[in-house]
């Protein structure tokens, strides 16, 4: 039985995209996992994100898309870069894309529609991790990148929130320092 939500929610820790291994979710997880993400605050219901899976074969076929953008943007990468760019996806059994799209004009602010996003992103986080798994929601160069933008076939309302791996945790991470609450949270006093 999974542990009572607080629980988890105080523990939970992501695990590096480089130690998650076989398994990744079945199709039933992966809709729970999925239906977990489409359910957060989302003003005005804009829907304003989607999610792309890579899951076998088309993580290696992606690889390509990766490789060229990394020749194309980057001066002179090595052929051992390429070949990590060509299996970053390979890292994990699931990697989901998370994209922000943005209705404007909009009586909603771009600003919380970007932040559904990411509210979305962190569903996915704590829906698969409920469920056993190791996640890590990244970005690193690729999500920021003209050529890779292309191979995901993004709109120009549409951004890179995410990407997010999942998988079986090959390892349990360690703790990671969190903030004192005293240093985030005051009571407010007035001006
Ligand atoms: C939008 C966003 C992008 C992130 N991108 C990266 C990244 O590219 N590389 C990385 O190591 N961590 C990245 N992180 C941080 C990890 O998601 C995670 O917070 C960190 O590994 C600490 O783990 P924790 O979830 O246990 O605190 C990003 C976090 C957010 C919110």
């Amino acid at each position: 039985m999974s542990k009572p939500t607080i629980q988890h929610l105080l523990t939970r820790r992501s695990v590096s995209a480089n130690a998650l291994v076989e398994p990744g979710p079945d199709s039933a997880q992966l809709e729970q996992i999925l239906t977990a993400a489409t359910r957060v605050p989302d003003h005005k219901k804009l829907v304003p994100w989607r999610f792309i899976l890579f899951q076998g074969e088309a993580r290696e076929v992606f690889g390509n898309a990766l490789a060229d953008a990394c020749r194309a943007e980057e001066s002179e990468p090595s052929a051992v870069r390429l070949e990590m760019e060509a299996r970053r996806f390979m890292r994990a059994p699931l990697v989901i894309a998370v994209v922000s799209r943005v209705t404007v004009p909009s009586p909603v602010p771009e600003w919380e529609q970007i932040l559904s996003a990411g509210a979305a992103c962190q569903n996915l986080v704590v829906a698969a991790s409920a469920l056993g798994f190791g996640v890590n929601w990244i970005t690193e160069w690729c999500a920021y990148s003209a050529g890779v933008r292309q191979a995901l076939g993004l709109a120009d309302n549409e951004r890179v929130a995410g990407f997010v791996y999942i998988g079986t945790p090959a390892a349990q991470p360690d703790e990671r320092p969190r903030p004192a609450l005293d240093e985030v949270v005051s009571a407010w006093k007035g001006q």
